[in-house]
């Protein structure tokens, strides 16, 4: 039968950073790189990094106790996990599989969600409309990635980039927390090559010495301008695309929420749009680019920072390797 649920809202939010901080100046001895240019290139000041023992699904945990607590809701109220990654502990079982079992949330049932940096929206989206159809009462979606351990550190155009880190939030059926309106989202399979981890799948397994002496199991952008490029038009376009239809336009928005792949993408799209960066969240200083994890820790901060009121508008939105891009309308 089908479910009479219209409304689904997010009802907490919860974040998790790893304690180890990698500044620009550890960096800079590891490649031929200076904190001034990693600064001005992309805007990142130090990221973070896991411990050798935590995997995605530790990350996923902290991020999720904490949403949950902050939702009363217990492991056993979960009908759902969703968990965007790209760097799950182990590709069978799932990261959402590990992260169920170490919540103890034996009645959900649990997936991973691949979308790279457009995860978390990618998740949302997924949960949302699971809800809406099966009725699934309360549901986490987590986002959480170990970036530091995919990375070339010779690579100086690429592992300057990226942190470790996780978010979560609680969505839930009921009527009170702030609503996911709309989602939209996107791919473009012909230009994913630019952006991808060649390594661990199956068109390079089984993994050789060869393979890992290429290092093809660590992250590669091959035209990282073209990405740069590409990136602030559907980081613009999606913007638009979120408030089209709702009866709302740009400037009735409190708080655009983007994923952090670089400052300068993100200054380059809000000045196509006309919006002022006093309406849009960074924290790429602090953490780099955490890819799927990096919306749903901005939205934790920016909710328990006071930057957003009851009622207002808020879009969430990303790009990333796939490629993937899409947004999220949320009424607080
Ligand atoms: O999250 C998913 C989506 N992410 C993206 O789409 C990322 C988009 N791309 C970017 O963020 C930027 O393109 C990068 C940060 C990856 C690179 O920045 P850029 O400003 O595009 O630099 P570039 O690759 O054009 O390189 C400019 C110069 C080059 O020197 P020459 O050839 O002009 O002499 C590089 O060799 O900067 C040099 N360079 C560096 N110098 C110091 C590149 N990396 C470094 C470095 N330190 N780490």
């Amino acid at each position: 039968m089908e479910s009479e649920v219209k409304r689904i809202f997010i009802k907490s939010t919860g974040s998790y950073l790893p304690e180890g901080v990698i500044t620009n100046q550890d960096v800079a001895k590891l490649i031929h790189t200076s904190d001034e240019w990693i600064k001005t290139r992309t805007g990142v000041e130090e990221r973070r990094r896991a411990l050798p023992d935590q995997a995605a699904s530790d990350l996923a945990l902290e991020a999720s106790k904490k949403a949950m607590k902050e939702a009363g809701v217990t492991a056993e109220d979960l009908d759902l996990i969703v968990m965007a990654t790209i760097t799950p502990d182990t590709h069978c079982p799932a990261g959402a599989n590990w992260l169920e079992a170490k919540l103890g949330a034996a009645r959900a049932v649990s997936f991973d969600v691949t979308a790279a940096c457009s995860g978390f929206i990618f998740g949302l989206s997924v949960a949302e409309k699971f809800m809406k159809v099966d009725g699934q009462r309360y549901v986490l979606v987590a986002a959480s990635e170990v970036m530091t351990r995919v990375q070339d550190w010779t690579d100086r155009k690429n592992c300057i980039l990226w942190g470790d880190g996780a978010g979560a939030v609680v969505l839930s059926t009921e009527p009170g927390g702030h609503e996911v309106v709309a989602t939209h989202l996107h791919t473009d399979g012909e230009g994913g090559k630019t952006l991808l981890m060649p390594g661990g799948g199956s068109a390079t397994t089984p993994i050789t010495h060869e393979s890992v002496d290429e290092k093809r199991h660590t992250l590669k952008m091959l035209r990282g301008n073209e990405s740069f490029r590409v990136a602030v038009n559907r980081f613009a376009e999606s913007c638009l695309e979120a408030v089209e239809g709702q009866g709302i336009s740009l400037s009735d928005v409190k708080l655009i929420i983007p994923h952090q792949a670089n400052l300068r993408i993100i200054q380059a799209f809000a000045k196509k749009l006309g919006v002022s960066m006093e309406r849009v969240v960074v924290n790429i200083n602090k953490y780099g680019n955490i890819s799927s994890a990096t919306v749903p820790i901005a939205l934790d901060e920016a909710a328990h920072s006071g930057r957003i009121e009851k009622g207002e508008w808020v879009i969430l939105v990303a790009f990333g390797g796939g490629l993937t891009w899409g947004s999220a309308l949320i009424r607080w």
